[in-house]
C-alpha cells in the first residue's frame, strides 16, 4: 500500500519526507490556495522533495482548459500526475491524456459508477472521497470496498486512491479492504504511530533498564 500526503505545505511535506514511507503527494485548489503561492512554483518545489507521483489540479472546467492546464502541468516534472474533476469534460480529458501517456488522478468521485467511467478512460488514479461520504451520513469505506470489487472483476489498473482521510481508523479500514494508497493530511500519518500500549510498553522498559542499571 502506497502513502501520499495530502498538502502543499512544504514544511508538513519536509518533515513526513524524513519518516522515508512517503511515496507522493497530492494538492487540490484548497490546499494550493492555503499556501498563498503559484501552483508551480509549489508543485515544482515539492517534486524536489519527494520522488513520487506528486497531483497537481487543474482549474478550467471545459475540456480544451483542462487539456491546456493539463500540458502545462506535465512538463513542471515527469513525476506530476494530472488532477481532473469526475465531470465529463474531465473524463474526456482523462481518456485524451492517457492516450499520450500522460498519468491522471480523477478526483471528487463519489460513486462507483463514477470510478468505472475513470478507469474506462484510463486514469492513472481514481480519488473516492470517503470523508466527505462520512459527513452526510454515508459510509465512505464501503464506496471504497465496491470500487475494489469492480475493478477487480474486469482487472482495471486504475489505482484507487482513498482521499478526504481524516484519520487513522480510516487509514486501517482502507488498508483491509485493498485500497492501492491512501493520500492523508500529516496529522493521520502521525497517528499511526500511536497506541498507548506501545508508550506503557517503553515506558516500563525504560524504568526497568535504568533500575537495573542503578549503581
Ligand atoms: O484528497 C482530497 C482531500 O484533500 C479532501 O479532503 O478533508 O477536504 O474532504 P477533505
Amino acid at each position: 500500500m502506497e502513502f501520499f500526503l495530502d498538502t502543499g505545505i512544504i514544511e508538513e511535506i519536509k518533515e513526513a519526507a524524513l519518516l522515508g514511507i512517503v511515496d507522493g503527494v497530492t494538492t487540490n485548489p484548497t490546499l494550493i490556495a492555503k499556501t498563498g503561492r503559484k501552483q508551480e512554483d509549489v508543485i515544482r518545489e515539492i517534486c524536489q522533495i519527494i520522488d513520487g507521483p506528486i497531483s497537481a489540479e487543474v482549474i478550467a472546467t471545459d475540456y480544451e482548459g483542462m487539456m491546456k492546464e493539463a500540458l502545462v502541468l506535465a512538463e513542471i516534472h515527469p513525476n506530476v500526475v494530472v488532477k481532473l474533476p469526475l465531470t465529463e469534460a474531465g473524463i474526456r480529458t482523462c481518456k485524451e491524456l492517457s492516450d499520450k501517456s500522460i498519468k491522471t488522478n480523477v478526483t471528487l468521485c463519489f460513486s462507483v459508477n463514477q470510478a468505472l467511467l475513470a478507469a474506462k478512460a484510463g486514469a492513472t488514479y481514481i480519488s473516492p472521497f470517503i470523508g466527505r461520504l462520512d459527513d452526510i451520513g454515508q459510509n465512505g469505506n464501503d464506496l471504497i470496498a465496491e470500487i475494489r470489487q469492480v475493478y477487480d472483476n474486469y482487472g482495471f489498473t486504475t489505482k484507487i486512491l482513498a482521499a478526504s482521510v481524516r484519520h487513522a481508523f480510516h487509514v486501517r479500514e482502507v488498508a483491509l479492504i485493498g485500497s492501492d494508497v491512501a493520500t492523508m493530511p500529516l496529522s493521520a500519518l502521525k497517528a499511526l504511530y500511536k497506541h498507548p500500549m506501545t508508550d506503557k510498553g517503553l515506558e516500563a522498559f525504560l524504568k526497568d533498564h535504568a533500575n537495573a542499571n542503578k549503581k
